[in-house]
Parts: C-alpha cells; structure tokens; sequence
C-alpha cells in the first residue's frame, strides 16, 4: 500500500497541489537537459490523424530504444484501442475509485510500449479531493518513473482539460492537414494556447495527409509565419506525414502502421518525427531519474485545480 501524502493544514488544497508543482523555467532547464519527455497531442479539426500520430510516434521511438506510455486523454471517444486491436476493460477511471489497481488497467502492446486507457479517469480527477489526487499522483509516478516518453492522444479542439494537458506537457504537437478548414482551426488552437499560456507554451507543428513535402512546407509556413506576425509566437515546424492508402487500410485492419510489413512513405516520416521530437540522446535516457522525472502527472493537476482567474 503506498503512502498518501497529507498537506499540512495552513495551505488550501489547490496552493498545496501547485506547491507539488515544478516552476516553469526548472521544467524548461530540464527539458534542454533531457529532451522532450512529455508531448500532447492537439489538433483544431477532428479526423486529422492525431491517434493514428500518437500510436506510430510511440511505436517508433519504442523503436528507438525509449519505453513508452502512450495515454488515451481523448475525453470523447477512446481510439488508442481501436487503433492496435485491443479492448481494454477498465481505464483511470476504476484506478481512481479504487475498484482496480494501476497494472489491472495497463496495456502492454509492443516491446517498451504500454498504453493507459484515460477513459473517465481523467475527467474525474479535477474534481477528487487533494488526498485522493495525492494518492493518484502517487500511484501513477510509478509509471513515470517507469517510462522514458509519454505521449499523449487527445480530442480535437482546445476545451480545457486538452489545454490542461497541453500546458502540463513538454511539447504540443498540432496537427493539420492542408485543408483551408484544418489551417484555420489548427491557427485557433494555437492562437487560444498562446494567449491562454502567455506565451509560455513549446508548440510544434505537424502537416498530415500531404502531397508531397513541399504542400506540408507551404501549409507551416502559412501557420508559423501568422502566428509569428500576429501572436509572437515561435512555433517550430516538426514535419509531416504523406497521405498514405497504407495507413487507411492499417485503421481498418487495426494493426498501426509500424506494426505491419508495410514500407510506405509515411512509415519513415513517423521514425523522422520520433527522431526530430525526442533529439534521442543517449545521456537523455540515461540520465539520473531526479532529472528524468517527467512530472507530467503534478504538472497536469496543477492546470485542473487551477481555477479562472488563479
Ligand atoms: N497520412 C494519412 N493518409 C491517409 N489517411 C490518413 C492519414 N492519417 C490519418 N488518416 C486517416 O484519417 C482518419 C482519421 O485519423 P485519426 O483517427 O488518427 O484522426 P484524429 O485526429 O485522431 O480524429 P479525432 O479528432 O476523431 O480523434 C483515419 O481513418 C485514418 O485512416
Ligand atoms: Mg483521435
């Protein structure tokens, strides 16, 4: 049974959670010193490809030597699972009310690659009480201390627990697709992250369903260069995946990309990407675990206790 870590009476419970959280500028200094650990993933737009990312981005630096969660936070419909083929029966949501433990709801799908089923748990988890979200806190470092990356799904559009998620993570990847209608959604997003962060957020851009290179060259452009005009914001373009027919079938065989004999295209641009987010670094993964924490969990929490305003 672990501990459940209680605050000392002076501090109401949301300035208690805050105080479990690292400033801003530490996880910035330790994000240049390990690497990105922690990455969102975002998009304006539903149907862009942000699941069919998560789950070939996890596969990919799994791949590449790095054990990854890759956590299902979309609020709406869970599509992690859909996605490998598998039907997981409980998510946080059992976790959190005590009815199963952490490793009852984890899913190992590869070597190096566990999937977490958020289902309502993390809805849930804005609104338990401190002790309980201690106790959470507590139970799920386990798995951060347990993993290099975790990646994160989420739904289309920015309400607030994906702007939770965003702000807790490293990274937010937004995704588009050359779409005039994607384009302009995914400015919105970030345009919303921007203001909503004060700037303070680490966005990168990912074009899907291109053409060919240069199509995904001219859509970031687009997008980085109005929101460097309008915003001053610096959002760094990642890259892009192909339309690819092989991804279409992978969703419909229910077997990711990277885990089929398929040699198309887009799976190099997945291990391109893996590669580019996570600058694999050897001294990344092995470096001390006081500096490898990701602290994605008291960061998040943070943003959900969060009242407007604070
Ligand atoms: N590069 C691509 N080429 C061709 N089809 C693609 C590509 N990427 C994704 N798709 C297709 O687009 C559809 C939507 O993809 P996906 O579910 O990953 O989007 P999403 O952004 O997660 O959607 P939602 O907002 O509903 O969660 C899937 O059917 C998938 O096959
Ligand atoms: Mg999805």
């Amino acid at each position: 049974m672990n501990p459940v870590i209680m605050p000392p009476p002076a501090l109401d419970q949301a300035a208690m959670l805050r105080e479990l959280v690292l400033d801003k500028k530490d996880a910035a200094a330790r994000s240049k010193i390990t690497g990105v650990r922690s990455v969102s993933i975002l998009s304006g737009k539903g149907g862009v490809g942000k699941s069919n990312l998560a789950v070939n981005l996890a596969l990919a630096a799994a791949d590449q030597g790095m054990r990854v969660t890759l956590l299902d936070a979309d609020l709406g419909l869970a599509n992690i699972d859909i996605l490998f083929g598998v039907v997981p029966k409980f998510n946080l949501g059992h976790v959190l009310r005590g009815e199963k433990e952490l490793s009852d709801i984890l899913f190992q799908v590869g070597p190096r690659l566990t999937i977490v089923p958020g289902g309502s748990g993390l809805r849930e988890l804005a609104d338990i009480d401190y002790q309980r979200q201690a106790w959470m806190i507590d139970r799920l470092s386990f798995l951060e201390n347990e993993t290099d990356v975790l990646i994160l799904d989420t739904s289309a559009g920015l309400h607030r627990s994906v702007l939770a998620f965003a702000m807790a993570s490293d990274l937010s990847v937004l995704v588009t697709t050359p779409e005039p209608t994607a384009i302009q959604d995914s400015y919105g997003v970030l345009k919303s992250l921007w203001r909503s962060t004060e700037g303070d957020a680490n966005i990168g851009l990912v074009v899907n369903m291109a053409q060919d290179k240069s199509e995904a060259e001219t859509v970031s452009y687009r997008i980085i260069s109005a929101a460097e005009q309008f915003l001053g914001c610096k959002a760094q373009y990642l890259g892009c995946i192909l339309w690819d027919a092989a991804i279409r079938d992978s969703v419909r065989k229910r077997r990711p990309l990277l885990l089929t004999k398929e040699r198309t295209v887009s799976v190099q641009c997945f291990k391109d990407l893996a590669g580019k987010i996570f600058e694999l670094r050897p001294e990344a993964i092995e470096a001390p675990q006081v500096v490898r924490g990701i602290s994605f969990l008291r960061r998040l929490i943070s943003q959900m206790t969060r009242k407007k305003g604070d």
